[in-house]
């Protein structure tokens, strides 16, 4: 059959463009393209190659793995080669990979290893005598780069191996990358120090890793997981996988504590599924999972094909980035009056559903990325988070591409804007009479933690201020059913049900309503704190700055805000009204005036995710028995609460020898009622 020229052209214009994307990102680590749109191009150069043989040309990028190893480096030519993996898309690709392997193989009761896919960089690491002698990037798999000064630095790998057993020379195999929290940490370094800033933990590794100057490695976070192996000698090889990874953890090489062996390919899409739901507590950052034959007998039966292992795929994450087109930039008017650039953009598909606007946090962040109307740009959407623009791609820019200008005048309220001295934020200064703040403040009234006004969302409030059902939040109080059940799309029996849980929300508790009343910079912890110290709404509103400033992490600037906020007649009346209106809460419980809290003095700093609790609820453990929770540690901390991830606020009350808790010392302590460890 002959090759429509049409697919001729396809593919070879599909070669040139997956070349060019291999250059930005294997040896630039810069890429253009999203994760995504590169496995889309490479499916479909895949997807023509299999439909017309003849187009497969040796030098396909379909036949090998990256991209050749820049020249700096030393080349080393790998005894196994590297391979890459093949990718499922879906459960249904995933079925149908198991159903192949099945078939070959002649059996369906095949032990499967599934383990996180890491976004980070391959690397090969040989061992001789049981200490590190060489270690190698993947390269384009035959021959990568010799990255031993560089690997050398990172902690995570072992030097020397500890145990015993180990062969005289071997070569483990995983994932150099970096944690999230380090990657966060390393780009607001850069961003303080005015320099460029990575834009995923991906690249950060791959920048780190490939860094002529092993000192400069050496100052990035990076850790490793152990996911394979290279050479090996045969008669010490145990008959799994697994088995070996777990050899090798036992000398030190670190493997992924998310790895299991499970019975079939259900199993693999359970797993799959639960890791999707996690991967945003992940410490690292994953774009799927890894499913592998365990027995390596069978792995030899399967083989190879020229790109990937047949024994093994990868399930590929909606991607959580993409690239499209910036059409317009609006302006946003929140609660507290600041204003916010979001780019409105060309529908994209991207962390599991249409993204059709993304937050460009402040008008400085859209100078800095320098994003245009016009700009192809990155796209992230993690987990529920708001989607952002990561970057602008200026090399897609089109002549006419034009600059963001903050207007001077609010959209909503048309009060001026102002910028106060040394705040990245641009602020309307219409405050309530602006009706996108007044909107704003009314949605966070209402929201879950504030007045927990169940069933009265977003839609809502904007239909009850259009419609001059209410003006302020008190009129929310007096609403009947009759008035709402007139709305759009609301019919009876959700008119009833708000009017209920409007009813319901009437019994609160001093913090909540604090919160709700949606004072600058009182937060829930704040909220709760200040209802500590108050113990009463009166006093607090009576409350001079200086008195206010006595309250454990109220500084100036809050207390300042507090102060102005009840000296408002306006906020006053509303205040009054609502009380009026049967809004009411318990005492809180007695605190006898002689009795000292048995954390009473105590500062701690809470840091690294708990397994029981939120740090929110930690902090507010400390303040119930009289203790102060503070961000950052300092000569006056007196403990650091440490959980999983805990970051450079460990090594710093390490540093000034504070005494650290780890979770389940400061349960005992909470509970215990302060006796202290
Ligand atoms: S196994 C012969 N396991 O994904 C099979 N790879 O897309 C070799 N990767 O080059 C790979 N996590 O850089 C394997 N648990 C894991 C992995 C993993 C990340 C990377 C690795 C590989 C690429 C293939």
């Amino acid at each position: 059959m002959t090759v429509p020229e049409s697919a001729r052209q396809r593919a070879a214009q599909l070669r040139k463009d997956i070349e060019f994307h291999n250059l930005r990102y294997y040896q630039l680590d810069d890429p253009l393209i999203a994760d995504a749109e590169y496995d889309r191009l490479m499916q479909e150069l895949l997807a023509l190659e299999s439909e017309h043989p003849e187009l497969r040309t040796p030098d396909s990028p379909t036949q090998r793995v990256g991209a050749p190893p820049v020249q700096a480096f030393a080349e080393v030519r790998h005894s196994v080669p590297m391979l890459s993996l093949d990718n499922a898309f879906s459960d249904e690709n995933v079925v149908d990979f198991g159903r192949r392997v099945s078939q070959r193989l002649g059996r369906d009761d095949l032990a499967w290893v599934v383990e996180p896919k890491l976004d980070g960089l391959a690397v090969s690491l040989t061992y001789e005598q049981g200490l590190l002698v060489h270690a190698a990037t993947r390269g384009d798999g035959q021959t990568g780069e010799d990255i031993t000064a560089n690997v050398r630095t990172i902690r995570a790998i072992p030097l020397r191996l500890s145990g015993k057993g180990w062969p005289d020379c071997f070569e483990a195999r995983g994932e150099v990358f970096m944690p999230k929290q380090g990657f966060q940490a390393l780009n607001a370094r850069a961003l303080a120090a005015g320099e460029k800033t990575f834009a995923n933990p991906r690249n950060a590794a791959a920048g780190s890793l490939r860094q002529l100057d092993p000192k400069v490695t050496a100052t990035r976070p990076l850790s490793f997981f152990c996911y394979g192996y290279g050479l090996y000698p045969d008669n010490r090889l145990p008959a799994t996988h697994s088995a070996l990874l777990a050899c090798f953890r036992s000398w030190g090489i670190p493997v992924n504590p998310e790895l299991h062996v499970v019975e079939n390919i259900a199993a693999c899409i359970a797993y799959y599924r639960d890791l999707l739901a996690r991967r945003s507590e992940l410490p690292y950052e994953i774009d799927g999972v890894v499913y592998k034959i365990d027995a390596l007998a069978e792995r030899e039966t399967l083989g190879f094909v020229a790109r990937a292992p047949r024994w093994a795929i990868a399930h590929k994450f909606p991607a959580e980035e993409a690239t499209t087109r910036v059409i317009g930039i609006d302006v946003q008017v929140g609660r507290t009056g600041a204003l916010t650039p979001v780019a409105r953009l060309e529908p994209v598909f991207v962390g599991g559903v249409t993204v059709t606007n993304a937050t460009l946090h402040n008008a400085d962040e859209v100078h800095r990325k320098d994003i245009r109307i016009g700009d192809t740009v990155i796209v992230r959407r993690a987990g529920d988070v708001i989607p952002e623009v990561v970057k602008s791609l200026p090399e897609l820019r089109p002549p006419n591409a034009m600059r963001f200008v903050l207007p001077g005048r609010c959209p909503a309220c048309q009060a001026e804007v102002e910028i106060l001295e040394g705040e990245a934020i641009a602020r309307c200064s219409g405050g309530l009479y602006c009706p996108a703040q007044h909107k704003e403040a009314v949605k966070h009234f209402a929201s879950r933690k504030a007045m927990n006004i169940d069933g009265l969302g977003d839609k809502l409030v904007d239909q009850l201020l259009e419609k001059q059902l209410i003006a302020t939040v008190a009129d929310l109080y007096a609403l009947r059913a009759e008035q709402l059940a007139e709305l759009e799309r609301l019919g009876e029996k959700s008119s009833r049900n708000l009017i209920e849980a409007l009813e319901r929300s009437r019994h609160t508790t001093l913090p909540r309503f604090l919160y709700a009343l949606g004072i600058r910079e009182v937060g829930e912890v704040t909220a709760r704190t200040l209802a500590e110290y108050f113990r009463e709404l009166e006093p607090l509103a009576a409350a001079d700055e200086e008195t206010l400033q006595t309250v454990p992490d109220v500084g100036p600037s809050v207390a300042r805000h507090i102060y102005t906020f009840f000296r408002q007649p306006h906020n006053l009346e509303v205040i009054h009204r609502l009380l009026g209106s049967g809004i009411h809460w318990d005492p809180l419980p007695e605190r006898p005036a002689d009795t000292v809290l048995p954390l009473a003095g105590k500062t701690f700093v809470i840091t690294g995710t708990l397994d029981s609790l939120s740090r929110e609820e930690a902090k507010a453990r400390v303040l119930a028995l009289g203790g102060k929770a503070v961000g950052s540690v300092s000569k006056k901390t007196d403990y650091l609460v440490a959980g999983a991830e805990p970051g450079s606020k460990l090594t710093k009350a390490q540093e000034l020898g504070i005494k650290v808790l780890d979770e389940a010392e400061f349960l005992s302590l909470s509970e215990s009622g302060g006796d202290a460890p």
